[in-house]
């Protein structure tokens, strides 16, 4: 879909739909919405006075036949919700909402009102990058691996209709400039976004450790590096525990390490981390069939940040050195796999008895969070990884886990999460939880006792391999990295959590 920006009247548009919107709570329209009512011979009103159903409420949509009173077949009327809750949130809610009412009428160009453009102080680039994002992620659909473009599939999956083209229709020319900065931010967003949900819903028979790490060769660009580690280059540096996970796979594992550095000298050196478990069988501590089912979407941390990395790499114009950093292998079974009670030495030299071999994002994690502190010395650490089952007992799918060493970074994670309408729950890292961590034989074993503050375990367990000065914070995305609900903007699968909240933290993308 490509959004684009017109100076015109939206009432004489030819586009096949107009997206129009309106407040809660409002009967008689004003602005674009006003003009469209009044030349559709009040439709838009009567069906607010005497229709039962549409309140204008955030997300519901009415869509209105135009019967040849304007050039356009449809009109969609979306509800913005309450003025007084209008936020960023509210605004990409609405967009995805009624983006997905037009994919519904099969059409193919759509003109829309800038939605919050002048309301309160929403900037007008604000508005169009919250639009360009609702947009582009509502309606999203994983289509890579279905052949077939008949009409009865698209009927099959109405999502899948796919828009040619998004305009967005704005009376004031001046405003031009600005909606076009922040329909290209936006763009770039949400197609990060959509590119982590691409590869966290492909099945791990394509996306494989040797797959993400080609992925990050071709994304790298401008002032984006990457280098991909081997197998014996992983061996060379001592990365024991990582590579006790990958031992048991026939795919060879792959360090990938993306490097973003401005042209000046760096504000500060960011470093993200994400869990790249491409396929996460348990190993010999074998998971049950209906918890294995889902397990290709383990390396969502490792999507995340390689599709963070693109958006950087696109977006350029920042003062951040940013570094993102993703071991990746399989967790499988075979002669050669880690066995309940194997030791192997960490790239710290640090000692693990691996007492659960499902317990293995911990272990790759491990060298990787060493490798960020050896080589890059970031000012801010952070990693995401679909870590424990226990996160989603706790939080379930509406927050992930956040931890750390650091409040102040963790109040910013949170912060740029809220804008980013992503949520990060604090859960603690008390010293006492050490004690789950205990080894007879090693310095310690890698799953912590059962049934016990699971999250808290593996974040406690990754502090190990964190230096004591370093600010580092550990985000655990197992609930929302993946939904069953469907959000307009958040559609059933893959969320590709964390992409938005990355990108608003680095380039400072406040709430409105
Ligand atoms: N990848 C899983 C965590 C997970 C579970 C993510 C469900 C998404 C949905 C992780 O590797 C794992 O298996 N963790 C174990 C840890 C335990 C052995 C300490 C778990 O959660 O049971
Ligand atoms: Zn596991
Ligand atoms: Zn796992």
């Amino acid at each position: 879909m490509k959004i684009n920006v017109e100076i015109s009247d939206i009432v004489q548009n030819s586009a096949e739909a107009l997206i129009v919107n309106l407040f809660e709570g409002v009967n008689q329209p004003a602005g674009g919405t006003g003009a469209v009512d009044k030349a559709l011979g009040n439709a838009i009103s009567d069906e607010l006075t005497h229709g039962k159903t549409f309140k204008g409420k955030l997300g519901e949509t009415l869509v209105i036949s135009t019967h040849g009173k304007i050039p356009a077949r449809y009109v969609v009327v979306v509800g913005l919700g309450k003025p007084e809750k209008l936020k960023s949130l509210q605004l990409r809610r609405a967009s995805a909402a009624a983006i997905r009412a037009c994919q519904k009428l099969k059409v193919n160009r759509v003109a829309t009102l800038l939605h919050g453009a002048g309301i309160g102080n929403v900037p007008a680039e604000t508005a169009a990058r919250l639009l360009a994002e609702g947009s582009l992620l509502g309606s999203y659909k994983f289509t890579l691996r279905k052949t077939g473009k008949t009409e009865a599939e698209k009927e099959a999956a109405p999502l899948g209709n796919p828009i040619e083209a998004l305009t967005i229709v704005e009376q004031d020319a001046q405003k031009k400039a600005a909606i076009e900065t922040g329909i290209r931010m936006g763009s770039i967003i949400a197609d990060a976004t959509n590119l982590a949900r691409d590869l966290a819903f492909d099945s791990a028979n394509y996306v494989t450790p040797t797959f993400l790490a080609k992925k990050a060769q071709e994304i790298s660009q401008n002032e984006v590096t990457c280098k991909i580690y081997e197998q014996a280059d992983i061996e060379k540096m001592g990365m024991g525990s990582f590579l006790s996970v990958s031992k048991g796979s026939d795919q060879p594992p792959k360090l990938i390490h993306l490097t973003y550095k401005p042209k000046g000298t760096p504000k500060k050196k960011v470093t993200l981390v994400g869990k790249g478990i491409t396929f996460d069988s348990g190993g010999y501590s074998l998971k049950p069939a209906n918890a294995m089912e889902l397990m290709k979407d383990d390396m969502t941390g490792a999507a995340v940040v390689i599709s963070t990395m693109k958006a950087i790499a696109e977006l350029g114009n920042l003062d951040i050195q940013v570094d993102g950093i993703a071991p990746c292998c399989e967790n499988m079974v075979n002669g050669k796999a880690n066995k309940p009670g194997d030791i192997v030495t960490a790239m710290n030299g640090k000692t693990i008895e691996i007492n659960n071999t499902d317990a293995e994002g911990r272990l790759i994690l491990a060298d990787g969070l060493t490798y960020a502190q050896q080589n890059v010395h970031p000012d801010e650490l952070i990693d995401l990884a679909t870590l424990t089952g226990a996160c989603i007992v706790a939080l379930g799918k509406e927050a992930s886990g956040i931890m750390g060493t650091n409040d102040e970074l963790i109040d910013g994670i949170r912060h740029a999460g809220e804008p980013a309408g992503e949520r990060f729950w604090p859960l603690p890292l008390y010293e006492e939880y050490k004690e789950m961590l205990k080894s007879d034989v090693a310095d310690m074993i890698n799953s912590g006792s059962k049934g016990q503050a699971g999250s808290s375990a593996g974040g406690i367990f990754l502090n190990e391999f964190v230096e004591p000065d370093q600010k580092w914070v550990h985000l655990d995305i197992a609930g929302p990295s993946y939904t069953d609900r469907d959000v307009p903007e958040v559609p059933k699968g893959a969320t590709g959590v964390g992409v938005r909240t990355f990108l608003y933290y680095l380039y400072s993308i406040t709430e409105i």
